[in-house]
């Protein structure tokens, strides 16, 4: 295996103190990443016309030019470096003046443990781009898509400790198309409620916050990042897979494991899993279209098809991309590796394979849906999990869940 290079982070703060402080704890970490540091913009830039940089991080609040300008133009002038901004108040003016512009917001005082594991899941997300492929496909496919608003409404709401579930439910009313398709979501069979939910604010009290959350994140990324109508690629294909893969993928980790929080990162998993092929099907139309055509015409993967003509697959792209909105990293390694689970490091039961198990079993109970071969299930890494023995059963309540939703399709 070819080794990959540290990764340097730039901390950007006109305090001093707070440099030092931030020297200290990152201290610990100098055996993997490399940090330098500058106490303005200009000498930022300086530190980034010399070497190469993979993580800014900058204050937001400094004498002349900010640090909003400052990632303003390390967005235009470096393009793949990860960009966050730290800011004292996270008040929605300052929140507006940074979409679009950076990656992640941290807001001040950070919790050091958040930070480190904010700053190594970044220069993870770095190493992804290691890979020539994706790294030029990223830069083809340009700017990539901010946070749904929505969505980082509802997450600024939740670090309110006296927010209410009824302010959650009046943020997602605020939206009606969201509101709409979130309460037909949540009376469809994949959440076998048997009860019928008129309401956001019953919907939020009965799923669960975890769950509502990923939902909006779900359906703000299906209604933002949307390509031209196709006659060769479905979107609405793609989400039913999307919904059908998290809700399998929901049930399976129920059965496998009491670990609650696991258990919704295999839904939100499940829900992002192929967010890729949006992503590129939007910015890269012609040469999707083409990648389907060849898996149809050809009979090979989807995602064998992808590696041909981009380099990279779906899996990739769609991590990278969800790994930039900073959500958990087991719900990243998900989306990263649920067509590559032989190469996942240390391999347990989590939401890679459980996607990957997921999404094997959409095709194998839908396989009309399928484009091209069918993915496969990896036995050698189930079977290293004890997952194999169980597979069969699996299926078996997924087809209860598919057949209980043909019915109410009626
Ligand atoms: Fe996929
Ligand atoms: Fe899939």
């Amino acid at each position: 295996m070819s080794r990959i290079p540290k990764k340097t982070i730039l901390f950007v703060d006109d305090e001093p103190n707070i440099l030092s402080g931030l020297k200290r704890m990152f201290r610990p970490m100098r055996k993997t990443m490399r940090f330098r540091f500058a106490q303005s913009v200009p000498e930022a830039l300086e530190v980034m016309a010399e070497e190469q940089i993979d993580v800014v991080v900058s204050d937001m609040r400094m004498p002349g030019m900010d640090g909003t300008a400052l990632l303003t133009t390390v967005k235009k002038q470096y393009p793949h470096a990860i960009r966050i901004i730290l800011t004292g108040q996270a008040d929605d003016t300052t929140i507006m003046r940074t979409i679009g512009v950076v990656h992640q917001l941290l807001t001040k005082p950070t919790d050091p443990d958040v930070f480190k594991q904010v700053i190594r899941r970044a220069s993870a997300l770095q190493d992804l781009m290691v890979d020539e492929g994706l790294k030029q496909l990223v830069s083809e496919v340009g700017t990539l898509p901010s946070l749904p608003e929505t969505y980082a409404d509802l997450q600024r709401l939740l670090r309110d400790p006296d927010s209410s579930l009824a302010d959650v439910a009046k943020i997602i009313e605020q939206d009606l198309a969201m509101s709409a398709k979130i309460l037909q979501l949540v009376n469809s069979a994949f959440f076998g409620l048997y009860t019928h939910i008129n309401s956001p604010t019953r919907a939020v009290n009965l799923l669960g916050l975890d769950t509502i959350k990923a939902l909006v994140l779900g359906v703000g990324v299906f209604s933002e990042i949307k390509g031209g109508p196709s006659k060769i690629f479905s979107i609405s294909t793609l989400w039913s897979h999307s919904m059908a893969t998290a809700s399998y993928a929901r049930k399976i980790a129920g059965e496998a494991s009491k670990d609650q929080e696991m258990i919704d990162h295999c839904f939100i998993a499940g829900l992002l899993h192929d967010v890729g092929k949006l992503l590129l099907f939007s910015r890269l139309p012609k040469e999707y279209e083409q990648a389907v055509v060849m898996a149809g015409e050809t009979g090979c993967t989807l995602d064998e098809a992808e590696l041909r003509i981009f380099g990279t697959g779906h899996g990739e792209v769609g991590g990278y991309l969800i790994g930039l909105w900073g959500l958990p990293g087991p719900v990243v390694e998900a989306i990263t590796f649920h067509h590559r689970i032989d190469t996942y490091p240390e391999l347990s039961l989590c939401p890679a394979l459980i996607v990957h198990v997921a999404d094997y079993i959409y095709s194998r109970l839908k396989p009309d849906n399928c484009i091209g071969q069918p993915p496969e299930l990896n036995r050698q890494a189930l079977e290293r999990t004890t997952m194999l023995d169980h597979i069969e059963d699996w299926i078996d309540l997924c087809r209860t869940i598919e057949e209980q939703e043909g019915d109410d399709d009626g």
